[in-house]
């Protein structure tokens, strides 16, 4: 017996060993010792605080540095160790590294939300052919990437790397994606897998939903990934399910996720997630990341002492095998480390611009005309944002800030305030480091944003003198570990006095003023979406993000983003807010998992609204939105003609014709809605069934959608029959400019079905 060279692997190299690749995958498993199984499926470990490091947001630094973690490799056996590294808005991994003059910066694209908001599933294609190049091209095997956990309330502080609070947008978004990254030959991660809808005591928290809620909201997203991209592999969440870990329940990871949907691939746990590996191993849960010794000594134990089943470790250690099998490392790819990052910050100024969403503007504002002179206020114009913080950070070159891609425009921008607002804002992040100097999740939470400047009232009318228009930047940042407050759901006082102040000066001169949000989540809009002329939502749009607003504003192109979420009236209108974390403190911890003191909505979190999650909630209360699910405005109009439906037992076929009647070259997102007819079920008042988005129209052209769904697809799920079942009747189908906005209606009569699933999940 040895150490092998590559890691701390005991084994007794011999010429013998069956090597991986020229061996079938059962003789190697049969090869392995117990020992070198249980070391197998735990990563190869991670610094954490209570080693002296500060890693903990996944970083190793052997093979590709900055990576969130390798497999274990075996070199008699001739397994290679592959590569994990985050996602989702670009790959995460070191800039620079000890000793080496080279960079090592990738692209940060557009966040998870605004390519949601895009309702153009080619684009989100070739957005993540992209982002998969340069993970080739690094040398990372495995993208841990998309994120697509449902927006179940507007305070989830991950909700910038997830897409929508509907499953199909979310399931038809991710998949998109993962074909669009796996056309590169590496492999993504599909998470958090399921349920992780909160971070407030995100590694301990217990979900607790009922099996409709969740066959129909919180798992569609993933069955539709899983059926329709294959991705290579999934990540189980950090959170319970019903009392136990989603990383240890078999009927997760192995009954509906294998044997309902046919998923292929290997599943590994979210970074420390679960607390009993031998538990996962039964799951199916076939690798466990990072790793530790206490992992190790488990699976051993269990297999020892006969409570784990080693045909079931077997199992696990077999689909890891065949997933090194097919990564770039063991095809021995040599990697340039040379992605064509030039080419990539084109794909990503380009794709922003399909999902910023136009949400005001008065008197055709927007594009801009006759405008030269711009005075620009809001300290988030001055320190743009291009994606949230954590895991989904990415390190780029640079972030083109709103003054630069204005500048890029050929606008002349009003440089007075530049210095004084450079100097406070400044000032303003040292005040916010030291106050948080303490705190150990500081390294990883994103820097308070600073209170919003008030420029005198004589600076605002030296703007008003000599610029044609204004433009105020709010900014939203938010990320891993902690979730967004209400007083962060709001505009501040400062940020209000400063639109008051702005706009009644300009409007004095008969001038204009323009707000844009860069923000990664939804915010209050209700009580001033009226005060200034135009409003665009930019979300976080990644590093070229200045530029791509430019481009909007200016009429490069015309905004065709539609809202994947609702924007309420208010926070607590959400039927969630009940039952939603709204403390703002973390209640988490690196090294030790809080201890269950049955406090709502930490240690547990009642999913009370059931399937009511955004419009459906809205639409059933037929409450008032500020705006509602699938809203967007553009630089033209669109009008909607011939809505047909046919329906022939199996597919459902949906058609409408959609032409350009004004004056601006743009795209149409149209919504396929169905209204189901009165069943034994509690059901919503309409569901996304559908989605297409026309190519870009001219002017006068037009053109005929067609989007076709199984129609088995219109069921609703009973739990008192354990199956998906659609009702015999009269279906109404609803094609929509947004929710609230229906501009065809068609009908068909569709036949009863049903399909029996196995009664899990509890
Ligand atoms: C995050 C995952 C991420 C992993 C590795 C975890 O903290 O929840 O999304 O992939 O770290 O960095």
């Amino acid at each position: 017996m040895m150490i092998c060279a590559a890691g701390a692997v005991l084994c007794g190299c011999s010429q013998k060993d069956p090597q991986l690749g020229k061996a079938p995958v059962d003789k190697i498993v049969k090869a392995m010792t117990l020992e070198e199984k249980a070391m197998f499926v735990i990563g190869m470990g991670m610094e954490t605080p209570d080693n002296g490091q500060t890693a903990v947001v996944g970083t190793t630094e052997d093979l590709v540095p900055g990576a969130a973690g390798t497999t274990r490799a075996i070199p008699r056996l001739g397994i290679p160790s592959i590569v994990l590294a985050d996602g989702p808005a670009g790959l995460r991994i070191n800039p620079t590294r000890e000793g080496d003059d080279a960079t090592y910066y990738c692209t940060h694209f557009p966040i998870g939300t605004l390519l949601a908001s895009t309702w153009n599933q080619e684009l989100v294609e070739s957005v993540g052919e992209s982002m998969g190049q340069e993970v080739h091209e690094y040398g990372v095997d495995v993208y841990l990437a998309p994120a697509l956990n449902i927006h179940r309330n507007p305070l989830n502080g991950r909700n910038f790397e997830y897409y929508s609070e509907d499953p199909i947008v979310a399931g038809k978004t991710a998949a998109a994606y993962v074909r669009g990254v796996q056309k590169n030959d590496v492999g993504t991660s599909v998470k958090h897998f399921a349920y992780n809808n909160q971070e407030t005591n995100r590694t301990a928290n217990d979900a607790r939903i009922s099996p409709r809620a969740q066959r129909e909201i919180y798992l569609k997203g993933f069955e539709i990934v899983v059926k329709e991209s294959d991705p290579w592999t999934i990540m189980t969440s950090y959170n319970k399910l019903n009392g136990t870990y989603t990383s240890q329940r078999r009927d997760l990871v192995t009954t509906v996720l294998r044997d309902e949907w046919g998923f292929k691939g290997t599943v590994m746990t979210d970074w420390y997630g679960g607390d009993d590996a031998a538990a996962q191993m039964h799951a199916g849960n076939d690798m466990i990341q990072p790793g530790r010794a206490s992992q190790y000594d488990q699976i051993v134990n269990a297999v020892k002492n006969g409570t784990l089943d080693e045909a079931d470790l077997d199992l696990c250690v077999k689909r890891i095998l065949n997933l090194i099998l097919r990564s770039p490392r063991f095809k021995g790819y040599a990697y340039s480390n040379k992605p064509d990052l030039t080419a990539h910050a084109a794909v990503t100024r380009q794709s922003a611009l399909e999902g910023m969403v136009l949400l005001e503007n008065k008197n055709a504002t927007l594009p801009l005309k006759n405008v030269k002179n711009v005075a620009v206020f809001g300290c988030t114009s001055y320190d743009f944002i291009a994606g949230g913080t954590g895991s989904g950070n990415v390190n780029r070159a640079y972030t083109v800030s709103l003054l630069d891609g204005l500048k890029n425009g050929g606008y002349n921008v009003d440089e007075s305030f530049k210095s004084i607002y450079e100097k406070y804002i400044a000032e303003e992040t040292e005040k916010a480091k030291a106050a948080n100097a303490g705190d150990p999740l500081a390294a990883f939470l994103p820097v308070p944003r600073p209170t919003e400047y008030l420029p005198t009232s004589a600076q605002i009318a030296s703007a008003v003198k000599n610029n044609d228009l204004a433009i105020i930047t709010y900014g939203r940042n938010s990320g891993e570990f902690l979730d967004r407050t209400p007083a962060d759901f709001e505009l501040s006082a400062q940020e209000k006095t400063l639109l008051k102040n702005v706009t009644d000066a300009f409007h004095r001169a008969g001038k204009k003023v323009v707000v844009v949000l860069n923000v990664g989540g939804v915010i209050e809009t209700a009580s001033w979406k009226n005060i200034p002329d135009a409003v665009l939502l930019a979300w976080q749009a990644g590093q070229e993000g200045g530029n791509s607003v430019t481009d909007i504003l200016s009429g490069k192109q015309s905004p065709s983003g539609k809202l994947p979420m609702t924007f309420p009236v208010n926070l607590m209108d959400h039927a969630s807010s009940k039952n939603f974390p709204m403390g703002g403190d973390a209640k988490i911890y690196f090294t030790e998992r809080r201890v269950d003191v049955g406090e709502k909505d930490v240690d547990y979190t009642n999913y009370e609204e059931g399937i009511y999650v955004g419009y459906r909630w809205f639409d059933k209360q037929n409450m008032e939105v500020s705006y509602p699910f699938g809203y967007g405005l553009s630089y033209t109009t669109f009008d909607y003609s011939n809505p047909t439906v046919s329906n022939d037992g199996k597919t459902v076929t949906a058609s409408v014709t959609v032409k350009n009647t004004g004056s601006f070259e743009g795209k149409e997102a149209v919504q396929l809605y169905v209204s189901a007819p009165a069943s034994s079920l509690d059901k919503p008042v309409k569901e996304l069934k559908a989605y297409a988005k026309t190519k870009s129209l001219k002017p006068g052209e037009e053109q005929t959608l067609t989007m076709t769904f199984a129609t088995a697809d219109l069921a609703s799920f009973d739990e008192s029959k354990s199956a998906w079942v659609v009702d015999a009747g009269t279906y109404k189908f609803l094609f929509g400019a947004s929710s609230r906005d229906i501009r065809g209606e068609a009908t068909a009569e569709v036949a009863a079905q049903e399909t029996k699933v196995n009664d899990v999940l509890k």
